[in-house]
């Protein structure tokens, strides 16, 4: 755990037993730092931190304070631990709810992209047209698979500078996260073979599944520890399973993030079952605090986890990003070992 969110969890116990009270002005962030001996910037990241968890809430000019009691949310009914299922059947009812999205009367509240207008487009743009005019002739403009080398090789330094080892050749460019996720099932699996995903889960985890002939088993997943791991354990003693699919970070539609104890204790039962791991991790570019969480990924040495990942929800839609690269969207990528 670093600092700040260690001291993001000393304020979270503090205020859960009282010491500080719905409506409590919190000790200013220049007091904090100086009893505490961290830097100012430790501190604002651990305030910014439970300000995001809703704890508490920032005045101007006036400081932190304690948010109103928080309700923590309740499932109206909590799925059960295990549901295996041997057909998948959810096309038909997917294609229904998005078509919905395009009635006018509809609010899409379930779309998981930016809203194009929170971007810096003009500032976006101009750097888009700097680099094009940079960008040597790519010849016919086609980059066969596993994509540009340039591109493979800064996602690689991405990897790096997180302090995980994936080395270019590793790296598949996709058209989407979408086609990275596929490949990865595709690749663990054959027609008939038990997968694992959670429940909830993002919708396009069950439509893989319904495509590829697969058996899944639903193992309950929690917003804030994630999938339960009592319940996988269980499902990989009685189910011959094959592969795991599941999203460690910013679970679509659930929001929460597996603690690295987990992620850690994840890896290690699908190793003792010789599973592999498809992570979803799209939303990884999206977190509060210093520096994202690490994937599963992460601990991975035997190449056991396929980590996917996207820039889709990290660049604006439609930004004109989809023809930088001609034949693929904005990158995604699969990091495979
Ligand atoms: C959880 C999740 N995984 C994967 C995808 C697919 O990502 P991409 O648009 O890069 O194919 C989405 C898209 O909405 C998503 O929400």
């Amino acid at each position: 755990m670093t600092r700040y969110e260690q001291l993001a969890q000393q304020l979270r116990e503090q205020i859960r037993t009282g010491v500080w009270q719905e409506g409590d002005k919190l000790p200013s962030l220049r007091d904090t730092v100086r009893r505490s001996g961290l830097s100012l910037m430790t501190v604002l990241s651990a305030y910014q931190l439970l300000e995001s968890q809703g704890w508490i809430r920032s005045r101007p000019q006036s400081g932190y304070f304690v948010a109103p009691a928080r309700v923590t949310p309740r499932y109206s009914s909590s799925p059960p631990p295990l549901l295996p299922s041997e057909t998948v059947d959810i096309n038909a009812f997917i294609f229904s709810v998005l078509q919905a999205g395009n009635d006018p009367g509809c609010v899409a509240l379930g779309s998981a992209f930016p809203d194009a207008s929170l971007f810096p487009q003009h500032q976006l743009s101009r750097s888009l047209i700097k680099v094009a005019r940079q960008m040597p002739s790519q010849g016919s403009g086609v980059t066969l698979p596993p994509g540009c080398a340039d591109l493979r090789r800064s996602i690689a330094q991405r990897y790096a500078a997180r302090g995980m080892e994936v080395s270019p050749d590793e790296i598949v460019i996709t058209s989407g996260a979408l086609e990275a996720l596929n490949l990865g099932l595709q690749s663990l699996t054959r027609p008939g073979d038990w997968v694992v995903v959670e429940s909830p889960a993002f919708y396009g985890a069950l439509q893989a599944i319904e495509r590829h002939q697969l058996k899944a088993v639903a193992v309950a997943t929690d917003p804030q520890q994630g999938m339960d791991l009592d319940a996988l354990a269980q499902a990989l003693r009685q189910y011959p399973i094959k592969a795991c699919w599941l999203m460690s970070h910013a679970q679509n539609p659930l929001g929460g993030s597996m603690p690295a104890a987990s992620k850690q204790r994840l890896l290690a039962l699908l190793a003792e079952h010789g599973v592999g791991l498809v992570e979803d991790d799209v939303y990884g570019e999206l977190y509060a605090g210093l520096a994202p969480p690490l994937p599963v990924k992460a601990w991975d040495r035997e190449g056991r986890v396929l980590h996917c990942g996207s820039f889709s929800k990290t660049w604006p839609p439609a930004s004109g990003l989809a023809g930088w690269r001609r034949g693929s969207r904005p990158g995604s990528f699969s990091a495979c070992s």
